[in-house]
């Protein structure tokens, strides 16, 4: 067992956890989160993504959010963007990284990006080609790799099928999405027995949400593997518009802290996240479902 001595966090709640609220953020609340998480330490921020204003609402305003946002040196903003279309409106947007994503089941790939998996592989490669001759590096996801909320149980194979064919398409950096967050951490160590035959240990991010409480042990199981990326939203935020059920995103400040008492350095400071979360709270009016911001906010 070899830990990593550092972590690199990718906070994607502007983009994942907002995506899910059943409000639409104004510009100026979403530009005041991302800046406010810019000031926290954190290096990378998801803050919006390119997709159809019909299918994902909450995200029609992201091209205004990344021209407002006030770009802090060393932070990279990066954008989903899972076709041509969107694309284009990030990269007029001045986004530093865009992101595609994949599933590893064939039902969630319709239901999310209406096409089947190898559909949606094949509509990528001009993304890609496109991202690389602006000089934009893409991020790829695989969602439901431990379990669909259509067909259940994944097999690991399926899933390293997935992220090799993306990391060899170009992707920098293949982000496991345990979308529905039912993985245990016997099924994160049968899925990284899997995919790292296939992938570099160092382009594998953990992106797990925390439906049933796994979360956290489970990337304490993917860092005992050597993963040393992890995404995460600030409160807990999250979910997926068309995964029934998933809630929220590991919470930011609930990885910092395990991290700092592991002594893996993250760079990220728990009370610039805490006074995050706090904004985060004001302006969705209910308390952060983190048990780190429930503790720390209250003593
Ligand atoms: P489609 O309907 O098959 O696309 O949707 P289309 O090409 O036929 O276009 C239909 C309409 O959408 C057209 O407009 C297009 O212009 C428009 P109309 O003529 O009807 O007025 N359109 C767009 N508009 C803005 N931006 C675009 C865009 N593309 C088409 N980029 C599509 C296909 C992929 C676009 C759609 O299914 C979609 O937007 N899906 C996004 C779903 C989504 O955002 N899901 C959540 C993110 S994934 C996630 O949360 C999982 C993750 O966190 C990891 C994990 O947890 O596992 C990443
Ligand atoms: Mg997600």
């Amino acid at each position: 067992m070899s830990l990593p001595t550092r972590v690199s966090i990718v906070e994607v709640g502007p983009r994942d956890g907002l995506q899910n609220e059943k409000q639409v953020l104004s510009v100026e609340d979403k530009v005041s989160l991302v800046n406010l998480l810019s000031d926290t330490g954190l290096q990378r921020i998801e803050a919006g993504s390119f997709v159809s204003p019909k299918w994902v609402p909450q995200m029609a305003n992201s091209g205004d959010v990344f021209k407002q946002l006030h770009k802090k040196p060393g932070v990279r903003y990066a954008a989903l963007t899972p076709n041509i279309k969107g694309l284009e409106a990030a990269l007029e947007a001045g986004v530093d990284e865009v992101a595609i994503f994949g599933a590893a089941s064939e039902s969630f790939s319709q239901k999310n990006i209406n096409c089947s998996i190898s559909e949606s592989l094949d509509r990528f490669e001009p993304v890609i080609a496109m991202a690389k001759a602006h000089h934009i590096p893409v991020r790829g996801y695989v969602s439901c790799v431990m379990g669909c909320p259509y067909e259940g149980h994944i097999t690991p194979d399926a899933v390293a099928q997935v992220a090799k064919t993306l990391y060899d398409m170009g992707c920098y950096e293949i982000s496991l999405g345990d979308t529905i967050g039912t993985g245990t951490p016997g099924a994160t160590s049968a899925l990284l027995d899997e995919v790292l035959k296939h992938l570099p240990v160092n382009v594998t991010a953990a992106h797990f949400h925390d439906t049933y409480g796994q979360a956290l042990v489970n990337l304490y199981t993917a860092l005992t593997y050597g993963v040393a990326t992890i995404d995460s939203a600030i409160s807990g935020l999250g979910g997926c518009p068309y995964a029934k059920g998933a809630s929220g995103n590991v919470a930011t400040e609930d990885v910092v802290y395990m991290l700092n008492g592991m002594a893996i350095s993250s760079g990220v400071h728990m009370d610039k996240l805490l006074d995050t979360a706090r904004f985060v709270q004001d302006l969705l009016g209910r308390p952060p479902i983190s048990k780190v911001a429930t503790a720390l906010l209250n003593q």
